[in-house]
């Protein structure tokens, strides 16, 4: 993935342009929903961006820590002024020990990525959560969308991740009608 598509303008334009899609309030809803009747404590956002979902765990009062590999964007994300810590990263070798988080949140990530590297993400993400929340776009076959570099994952080799890492879905919220879900995963025989 850039990191340069997320520095400078591009950081503090990344909500005014993005917030007259529909999906950014599906997305939003997603997390409304399955952040309810969940009983954290401890809350991981990666990649955070400008802090977009903070204030909704801010509501729930958790411990919340955002990580981001943008500088840029995480100054974004201080202007939102809640009690976050937010911390420079990589979300794929994140700097905390096994089970720290009752939940961590990756939204707009996963599809950056070949298949590879998102099997090494959901890993690390469960190494450091008991739940995931996370975005990915699925289909009946792998599309790369080469001028972009985005993917749209091949939906069986997604679930053969989930079982291999013995991730259980406790929840899909469908984002569109074109294979965007939004999954909550907790560890546990399928
Ligand atoms: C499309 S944004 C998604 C941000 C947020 N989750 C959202 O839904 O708006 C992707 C973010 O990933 C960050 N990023 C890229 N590579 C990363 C990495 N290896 N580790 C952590 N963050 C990374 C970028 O800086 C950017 O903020």
């Amino acid at each position: 993935m850039d990191i340069q598509r997320y520095q400078d303008q591009k950081a503090t334009k990344y909500e005014k342009v993005r917030m007259k899609q529909k999906k950014w309030w599906e997305e939003n809803k997603a997390l409304i929903k399955m952040l309810s009747n969940e009983n954290i404590e401890h809350i991981l956002d990666v990649p955070t961006g400008t802090g977009r979902f903070l204030p909704l765990y801010e509501d729930k009062k958790y411990t919340i820590i955002g990580v981001d590999a943008s500088k840029d964007m995480l100054e974004q994300a201080k202007n939102k002024n809640t009690s976050a810590f937010l911390i420079e990263g990589n979300a794929f070798n994140l700097p905390f020990d096994n089970n720290t988080f009752d939940l961590s949140v990756c939204i707009r990530f996963l599809n950056w990525f070949d298949i590879n590297d998102v099997n090494k993400l959901i890993k690390e993400l469960k190494r450091v959560s008991n739940t995931i929340i996370l975005g990915i776009r699925l289909h009946k076959h792998m599309i790369k969308n080469e001028k972009k570099g985005l993917y749209r994952h091949d939906n069986q080799e997604f679930h053969k991740i989930l079982k291999k890492l013995n991730l259980k879905i406790k929840d899909e919220y469908k984002v569109d009608n074109k294979g965007y879900s939004i999954f909550k995963l907790t560890k546990g025989a399928i």
